[in-house]
Formats: C-alpha cells, structure tokens, sequence
C-alpha cells in the first residue's frame, strides 16, 4: 500500500479553501440561494472543486467546454471563469427550474454570454456536437447511470491534451464494496475500471469532494 492523502476534518477543509484562490461574492450569494432548496443542494460541488475547475479550465487554455449536470450553475460559473477569451461553455442540463436558477447568477456574474444552455437529455445534445476534435475541457457531474455514454460521445470530440473531469467517482466511498447491492455503486465502479482500461486517455483519481477523475486525452 502506497502513502494515502489526509484526512480532511471541518476546519483544515476550510483552511483548504482559504488558502485556494476565493470565489466571489456571487458565488457565495448562489450557494446560499442553493441552500434554501434544501436536500438538492447537496448536488452542488463543494467550493474546493470549484476552485479546481477554474484553475483546470485555465491550465487547459480552453475555448471550448461542455457540462453534463448544471443544476443551479455553480460549476458552471467556475468553467466559465477560466475559459481564455471568447471561449464559451455549453451546459446541458433537463431541469428548468433548478437551471433558471442559475441564469440569474450567470447575468450577475457577468458571464451569461460565455454561456449557452441546452435543456434536453444530455446524450441526445451530446450527439448533436460536431464530429470534430474541439473540445478542451468537459465536466460530467449528471446521471450517474449515463456517465459512460457521456463520456463514449465526448472523448471522440476532445482534443488531444484536452482534459475530462469527472465528480462522484469515490460515490462516498462505497466503489471499494466488491459486491455491492445497489446497482448505482455497480455503474460507477464499472465507469471506472472502464476509463482505467481505456488506452486513449491517462487519468488520475483525486480525493476531492465525492472524488474526481482528471481524464486527460493523449
Ligand atoms: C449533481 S447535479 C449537477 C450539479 C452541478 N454540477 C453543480 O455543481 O451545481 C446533476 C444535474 O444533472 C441533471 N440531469 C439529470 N439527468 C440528466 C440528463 N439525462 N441529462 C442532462 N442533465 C441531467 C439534473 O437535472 C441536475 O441538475
């Protein structure tokens, strides 16, 4: 067994935070706005992970993005933050109620224009992209049943050097059970040996948040 990460209790989670470059005060207004949904709103990434989008999305230089899962556009302003100029950043969501929750936040964070949002079953947006290697950056934090078909339609479209994050990969931990019952931890462990498996792409596995895959096309 290799050295393991440290455990993270509440406040070194904070001081991970504080020490990372801080979200703005919209993006505190959208995660306290998030927070009166009650139980969705532990959909949400934690702040950590958001940092780490911008700062992924920044590293990649991209202009082109796509998001599977927006619900009330957190990450979504994260991505956007990072693009180089005139990137833009195509969100997929079917939830019209949680996502017009976020076009607000995108207009007072300045960046509803970096936007373009598509209401409709992400596999079906997915495949309506161009055949084209253009895409620099992807986030899948959707269905967790459809990862794979995510990724199988946007792997093809991602440039070479482009970058993959995937969330939820450690699904609290339970993709360690070898026999689990319920059939999401199935899926998600099969995602993942899935990409391990996948000669096309180097990926590292980050114990951040639920866990996040950085899936990196060569
Ligand atoms: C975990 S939440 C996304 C959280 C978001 N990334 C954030 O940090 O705020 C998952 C989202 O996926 C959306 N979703 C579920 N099934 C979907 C599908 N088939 N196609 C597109 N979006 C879907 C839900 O409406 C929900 O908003």
């Amino acid at each position: 067994m290799t050295r393991g990460s440290i455990g993270l209790d509440g406040a070194l989670q904070d001081y991970v935070v504080n020490h990372s470059t801080a979200l703005d005060a919209v993006q505190h207004a959208l995660v306290a706005r998030t927070t009166e949904l009650g139980s969705p709103s532990g959909m949400q990434i934690g702040a950590e992970e958001a940092q780490l989008l911008t700062l992924l999305v920044r590293l990649t230089n991209a202009r082109h993005a796509v998001e599977v899962g927006t619900f009330t556009g957190f990450s979504a302003i994260a991505i956007a933050r990072g693009l180089a100029p005139g990137g833009k950043l195509l969100c997929c969501d079917v939830s019209e109620e949680w996502t017009s929750i976020g076009r607000a936040a995108w207009k007072e964070a300045g960046v509803e224009d970096k936007i373009e949002l598509r209401l409709a079953p992400a596999a079906e947006t997915l495949k309506t992209l161009p055949n084209e290697e253009y895409i620099d950056f992807a986030f899948i934090d959707a269905d967790k049943p459809s990862y794979w078909t995510y990724y199988s339609e946007l792997l093809p479209r991602l440039r070479s050097g482009g970058v993959i994050a995937v969330d939820n990969v450690l699904w609290s931990g339970r993709v360690i059970d070898a026999d689990p019952a319920e059939e999401s931890t199935r899926l998600m462990k099969d995602f993942n040996d899935k990409v391990i498996h996948d000669e096309r792409v180097d990926v590292v596995m980050l114990p951040v948040g639920d866990g996040v895959s950085l899936i990196y096309k060569r």
